[in-house]
């Protein structure tokens, strides 16, 4: 029912934890399932320079952030807020449908997190 790539991430899941004093933090949870997933970042020159996820879910949430955690790295904030949940699903080779919901927590919790830092620079900019 998984791709090789999903139970790779699920069996040894990469940049797993928390950052300390991270610049920015998203949280959000599944309506469906109830699953939560919270992913803190550092931004330098306006990159992600370091990224880290958390995840209270199933195999397909915890592969989906493990491999969103690689495909934000070193990105710009634009190009992370456009990361989708189907590239996290294409990148781990597809993930059976009744999962899809699950990569949306990945790409929601990524984009939550750029959108805090941003909400900081813009409170910090307005004094
Ligand atoms: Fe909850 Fe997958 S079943 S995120």
């Amino acid at each position: 029912m998984y791709s090789e790539k999903v139970m790779d991430h699920f069996r040894n899941p990469r940049n797993v934890g928390e950052i300390k004093d991270p610049d920015g933090v998203g949280t959000v949870g599944n309506p469906v399932c109830g699953d939560l997933m919270t992913i803190h970042i550092k931004v330098k020159d306006n990159t992600i320079s370091e990224i880290k996820f958390k995840t209270f879910g199933c195999g397909a949430a915890l592969a989906t952030s493990s491999m969103i955690t690689e495909l934000a790295k070193g990105k710009s904030l634009e190009d992370a807020l456009k990361i989708t949940r189907k590239d996290v699903a294409d990148n781990l080779g597809g993930l059976p449908p009744i999962k899809m919901h699950c990569s949306n927590l990945a790409a929601d919790a990524l984009h939550e997190a750029v959108k805090d830092y941003q909400k900081k620079q813009e409170e910090n900019r307005n004094g």
